[in-house]
């Protein structure tokens, strides 16, 4: 067997690195570069100097540091692409008997990690946001209970209301935070047993009815027999309570909400059309985010908490389908959840 002599097969080395990577000689020109860093610089790359493919006189000092001082380091490197991407670079010489040979520069591409971790402080503002204030109203008529309306039994009882209110609120929105990461660490297991979703949905019906009449909002449904599914009988009626819950708070008194359940071919589908304000469509592909509400303020109000959707997405996940939004403003929005029939 033939050993591998460096410097012939150092293509063959750097094609064998996960991350980008481009060899540079000792005075920053490019030896060769595995196909990653190609993707980034450019097929012919050769001979010329890094520094000027890559424009960060960050790199090129740590290549300097490299070859003096045969020195390793990390640097920041951003591609101002569409979309932009975030890189460190991991710059390290390589030293043989006779000195440094060549100096390696592999790019890491931290892109998605600063996605999740953007993802993770933007989630942990969200909570603290939406239990800061119910907390905030808790505390304030505590202290006015303890102060001026001390005596005032009248105001106590008022204030008692608002009270339980606020605090209802909070508990929900931990239930539903409780309730997001638990479909979450199960989305990848399958439900295993039969359910019936026209009976799902109709028993869902039942549960809104009342909501609906203090609405003022009209629900019409539309079944046609059994329609089986793989699937969590809970976990479905609580995609079919979000949306004809978010159908009848959302497009409000004098309207109509309309509910199906009907096979077509090997699909099961779910519609809820409601004819209320619909939704403008640079919305409609973010209103499954975490958090994401048209108008925040006019959601709180009806005790929303933004994480109907989120969770209910989560929950199609789970049943392999799919959540479709079709939505016009002026016109209304249609939601509907496709699965696959079990028999
Ligand atoms: N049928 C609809 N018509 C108009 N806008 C809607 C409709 N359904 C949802 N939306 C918009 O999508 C947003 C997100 O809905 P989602 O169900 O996730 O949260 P929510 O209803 O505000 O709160 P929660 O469901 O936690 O009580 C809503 O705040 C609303 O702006
Ligand atoms: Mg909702």
């Amino acid at each position: 067997m033939n050993a591998l002599s460096p410097m012939s097969d150092l293509a063959a080395y750097l094609e064998a690195l996960a991350d980008p990577t481009v060899a540079v000689s000792p005075d920053g020109i490019v030896l060769g570069c595995n196909t990653g860093a190609a993707e980034l610089f450019g097929s012919d790359i050769r001979n010329q100097a890094l520094t000027l493919l890559t424009r960060s006189p960050a790199i090129a000092q740590a290549i300097r540091a490299a070859t003096l001082q045969r020195e390793k380091s990390r640097v920041p490197y951003d591609l101002y692409t569409v979309p932009p991407r975030a890189f460190e670079a991991l710059v390290a010489p390589v030293v043989t008997n006779a000195g440094v040979a060549a100096v390696l520069v592999t790019f890491r591409d931290l892109t998605r990690e600063q996605q999740i971790e953007k993802m993770r402080s933007d989630f942990v503002a969200n909570v603290s946001h939406e239990l800061r204030t119910p907390l905030a109203t808790l505390s304030g008529f505590v202290e006015t209970m303890q102060g001026a309306a001390r005596n005032d039994d009248k105001a106590r009882e008022e204030f008692l209301k608002i009270m339980k209110s606020q605090a209802s609120r909070m508990s929900r929105l931990i239930e539903d935070l409780l309730s997001l990461s638990r479909i979450e660490t199960n989305e990848h297991v399958a439900p295993t047993s039969e359910v019936d979703l026209t009976q799902v949905v109709r028993q869902t019906v039942e549960l809104l009815n009342s909501v609906a009449k203090n609405a003022g909002c009209e629900l019409q449904t539309s079944f046609s027999g059994p329609v089986m599914v793989m699937g969590d009988a809970g976990e479905l009626a609580q995609v079919a309570h979000n949306l004809i819950e978010n159908a009848i708070k959302y497009s409000g008194e004098g309207k109509r909400v309309e509910i199906a359940v009907r096979r077509d071919g090997d699909a099961a589908v779910l519609l809820v059309r409601d004819n209320g304000p619909g939704i403008a469509a640079h919305h409609v592909p973010r209103l499954t985010e975490r958090f994401y509400r048209v108008n925040a303020q006019d959601s709180r109000m009806r005790g929303g908490t933004g994480l109907g959707l989120a969770i209910s997405k989560h929950i199609v996940n789970r049943h392999r389908g799919k959540l479709l939004i079709e939505s016009e403003l002026g016109r209304g929005s249609t939601f509907s959840v496709v699965l696959q029939v079990s028999k």
